[in-house]
């Protein structure tokens, strides 16, 4: 079968399984052809060092259980183009220029789609009106830009330098939450978020991963916490046709 070839759909119709490839966890689960769960989400933890070999191992052991599946997305900690991975800042420096979708795809026979992590999941929760920008607050800091619901590629505001010597991923990163707490911490994010916010003037900013359940923060009511499953549900999204 072409890998390319649309899949056919079973009694519940397109079955895609959905990857996300953190810096501290994988997490996986199945969806149907409405964006709904079909499966528990799987987790386990990233192996160290979190190279290709490791983290491709790891993720068709985590997934095996989840079959059957039709087709796969998969969301990636750093600038991916065209299925291969450029950077990967919390992994390893091993996955500049690997062919993640072609190593995925021969392993399990199904169609895949690889895209920035933040990106996939900003397709989770946007209403696809006007400039609409993503952060995900987790290992690293995400940073996702879509315009009418076209997503821009690569926004990588985490290593733009920001205050005191440090970016705004080393200022809000897992590493500076673990440093300072949570309270020091929900005082920074509140300062990336203003900083952030006249520079870009989205009509929402989302903000979601794995930490974003700390904050305590009182946003403005365009600025909103959004749930970490949809780091996996807008997988789903990536098969729109484009
Ligand atoms: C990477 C981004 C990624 C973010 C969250 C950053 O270090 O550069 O591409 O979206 O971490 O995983």
């Amino acid at each position: 079968m072409a890998l390319t070839s649309k899949p056919r759909p079973g009694k519940e119709g397109v079955r895609t399984l959905c990857i996300d490839i953190g810096g501290t966890g994988l997490k996986a689960l199945v969806v149907d052809q409405r964006g709904e769960k079909l499966t528990e989400r799987v987790r386990v933890e990233t192996p160290k060092p979190a190279t290709p070999e490791t983290v491709v191992a790891a993720l068709l052991a985590l997934v095996k259980p989840l079959a059957p599946f039709d087709r796969v997305s998969v969301g990636f900690p750093g600038v991916v183009i065209g299925g291969s991975t450029h950077t990967a800042p919390n992994l390893d420096e091993s996955w500049k220029n690997f062919e993640l979708k072609e190593s995925l795809e021969q392993r399990l026979k199904r169609p895949v789609r690889v895209l920035n992590d933040a990106g996939v999941q900003g397709f989770g929760v946007i209403e696809g009106k006007g400039v609409e920008m993503v952060l995900t607050l987790g290992t690293g800091m995400g940073c996702a830009l879509y315009l009418d619901g076209k997503y821009v590629p690569n926004l990588e505001l985490a290593h733009h330098p920001f205050r005191d010597g440090r970016t705004y991923e080393e200022y809000v990163g897992g590493r500076a939450l673990a440093k300072i707490g949570k309270k020091k911490w929900n005082k920074r994010v509140g300062q990336v978020l203003a900083q952030i916010d006249p520079i870009w003037n989205p009509r929402r900013i989302y903000v979601g991963g794995g930490n974003a359940k700390h904050l305590r923060l009182d946003l403005p009511p365009h600025v909103r916490i959004t749930d970490n499953v949809a780091g996996l549900l807008g997988g789903i999204r990536l098969w729109d046709e484009r």
